[in-house]
C-alpha cells in the first residue's frame, strides 16, 4: 500500500515538473526578450513590463495570446510568433523564478 502511494506520488511530480517548463532553457530562450526586458527580468526601459516573479501561468497565457492575436502589442505578436508551446513555458518557467 505504503509503495503504491510513493509510486504515485512519484509519478505525479515528474507529470508536474515536465508541463512545468525548464528554467534553464528558458533563460537561453530570453537572450532575444533581455533587451526590453532586461536579463533579469527587470525592464531596462520603463515602457516595457517587468517579468521577473510574474506567475507563470499568467506569462504562458499572454505569450500564447500574443502569438496568436487575441492580445494585441504590435511588438509582441512579433516576437511572440516564433515561440513553440516548449519555448513559452520554458520562458514562463524561468521568468516566473526569477525575484
Ligand atoms: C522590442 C522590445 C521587446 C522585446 C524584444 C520583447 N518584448 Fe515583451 N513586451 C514589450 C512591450 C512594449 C510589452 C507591453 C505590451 C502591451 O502593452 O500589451 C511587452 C509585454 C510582454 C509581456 C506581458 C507582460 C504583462 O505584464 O502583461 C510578456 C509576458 C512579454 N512581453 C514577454 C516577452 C518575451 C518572452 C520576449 C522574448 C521572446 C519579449 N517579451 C520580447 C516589448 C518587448
Amino acid at each position: 500500500m505504503k509503495r503504491q502511494i510513493l509510486t504515485a506520488l512519484f509519478t505525479a511530480t515528474l507529470a508536474t515538473s515536465a508541463s512545468a517548463g525548464d528554467p534553464a532553457a528558458g533563460k537561453v530562450r530570453s537572450a532575444s526578450c533581455a533587451g526590453c526586458h532586461g536579463v533579469d527580468g527587470i525592464s531596462v526601459v520603463p515602457k516595457y513590463p517587468n517579468l521577473a516573479g510574474q506567475n507563470a501561468g499568467y506569462l504562458i497565457l499572454t505569450l500564447k495570446g500574443f502569438r496568436d492575436g487575441t492580445r494585441e502589442n504590435n511588438v509582441m505578436n512579433a516576437m511572440a510568433k516564433s515561440l513553440s508551446d516548449a519555448d513559452i513555458e520554458n520562458l514562463a518557467a524561468f521568468y516566473s523564478s526569477l525575484k
